[in-house]
C-alpha cells in the first residue's frame, strides 16, 4: 500500500512535459544571490521571493513539483495560508531539501561529504505531516587531478543510500543528487567517465541496501567539458554524452531522470536539455521520463527582473513563467 502511494508520487512528479523548480536555496545562497540583484539579504524578503514564485500565476502548467528549503516549507504568504498549503491547493507537491550541505571529506584533500542523517527519521516524519511527499539528498563530487576517488564516491553513495530508504519508509519519494561538479578545466570525455562511474556505483549501492528503485527519481548533472576547458561541450555533443552515460548507468525500474543546472547559464542548460529531448526522440524514447529541475537555470532572470522591489514582482512573475514555458518545450525538443 504504501509502496503503491510512493509510485503515485513519483509518477505525479515525473508527469510527461512538466519540471521540477529547485527552490531549495540555503539562507547563506539566498541571501547571496538577493545581494547580487540589489535586494535586502533578510528573511522577509527571502520569504517575499518565495512567494513570488508560488504565486505567479498558472506556475502549476509548467511544474509538477518545488524543492523547498527547511525555512520555506515552515514559511507563510502575506495572507497567513502556509506555503506548503497553497502549493498543495495548486496541485504542486512540495519537496523538502534534507540534507544539511557538505562538509570537508578529512584525510580527501579537495572532496567533500554531505551531512544530514543525524535525527532524519524524525525530521522525515514531521515534513509528511506538513505535506512533503518527496525529498533532496544532494551529494558532491568534484572532478580535479587524482579526483574525484573511488572512497569519496562510495561514502556519499552510502549515506544516498541510507537517506533513500529512510524516505522509503516515511512514504517519501528520494530524489537521489550526486552533482557532477561543472566548474573546472576537465574535458567531456572526463566528465562522461566520471559521471558514469559515479551513476554505477549509485545504483549498485542503492541496490545493495534494499532501496526500491521504482520509487527513486534520480537528479543529475548534464555531462560536459568543465567550465574553463578550452573546447565547450556543443548541446549535441552534451546529448549524447549524457544519454549514453545513462543508458549505461541507470536501470530501467527508475521511474524518473531531472537534470540540474549547475552553474550553466539559463540560455546554455536550456539549449543542453532541448538537445537531450530531441535526440530522445530520435533514439525512439527511453526508459525513465526526463525532466528539468534547475534552481540557479530558471531563477537567475527572475530575480534580475525582480530586485527586491514590489512594482517589479507581476514583471518577474512573467519571466518565471516564460522561462519555464520554454523549459518545457526544450523537454520535448522542441525549441
Ligand atoms: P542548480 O540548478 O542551480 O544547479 O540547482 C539545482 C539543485 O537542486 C542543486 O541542489
Amino acid at each position: 500500500m504504501l509502496s503503491e502511494e510512493l509510485y503515485k508520487t513519483a509518477a505525479l512528479l515525473m508527469s510527461p512535459g512538466k519540471g521540477i523548480l529547485a527552490a531549495d536555496q540555503s539562507v547563506t545562497t539566498m541571501d547571496k544571490q538577493l545581494s547580487a540583484v540589489g535586494a535586502t539579504p533578510d528573511a522577509d524578503t527571502r520569504r517575499k521571493y518565495r512567494q513570488l514564485l508560488f504565486t505567479a500565476p498558472g506556475i502549476e502548467k509548467y511544474v509538477t513539483g518545488i524543492i523547498l528549503y527547511d525555512a520555506t516549507i515552515r514559511n507563510q504568504t502575506d495572507d497567513g495560508t502556509a506555503f506548503v498549503d497553497y502549493l498543495i491547493a495548486k496541485g504542486i507537491i512540495p519537496i523538502i531539501k534534507v540534507d544539511k550541505s557538505t562538509k570537508p571529506f578529512e584525510g580527501f584533500d579537495g572532496e567533500v561529504v554531505t551531512e544530514g542523517l543525524d535525527g532524519l527519521k524524525e525530521r522525515l516524519e514531521e515534513y509528511f505531516k506538513m505535506g512533503a511527499r518527496a525529498a533532496k539528498w544532494r551529494a558532491v563530487v568534484n572532478i580535479g587531478e587524482n579526483l574525484p576517488t573511488i572512497e569519496s564516491i562510495k561514502f556519499n553513495c552510502l549515506l544516498l543510500a541510507r537517506y533513500a530508504r529512510l524516505c522509503q519508509e516515511a512514504g517519501i519519494v528520494p530524489i537521489v543528487e550526486p552533482e557532477v561538479i561543472y566548474a573546472g578545466t576537465h574535458n567531456l570525455a572526463k566528465a562522461e567517465e566520471v559521471t558514469s562511474l559515479v551513476l554505477r556505483t549509485l545504483f549498485a549501492v542503492l541496490i545493495q541496501y534494499r532501496v526500491d528503485l521504482k520509487a527513486v527519481i534520480l537528479k543529475t548533472s548534464m555531462v560536459l567539458a568543465g567550465n574553463k576547458n578550452e573546447k565547450q561541450s556543443s548541446p549535441e555533443e552534451v546529448a549524447e554524452a549524457t544519454l549514453r552515460v545513462l543508458e549505461g548507468a541507470v536501470p530501467s525500474e527508475v521511474p524518473g531522470i531531472v537534470f540540474l543546472s549547475g552553474g550553466q547559464t539559463p540560455e546554455q542548460v536550456t539549449s543542453n536539455f532541448n538537445a537531450i529531448g530531441k535526440l530522445e526522440k530520435e533514439n525512439g524514447g527511453l526508459p525513465w521520463q526526463l525532466a528539468f529541475s534547475f534552481s540557479r537555470g530558471i531563477e537567475q532572470p527572475v530575480q534580475e527582473a525582480w530586485k527586491g522591489k514590489e512594482e517589479n514582482v507581476s514583471t518577474a512573475q512573467k519571466v518565471l513563467l516564460e522561462v519555464l514555458e520554454r523549459n518545457c518545450k526544450a523537454d520535448e525538443g522542441q525549441l
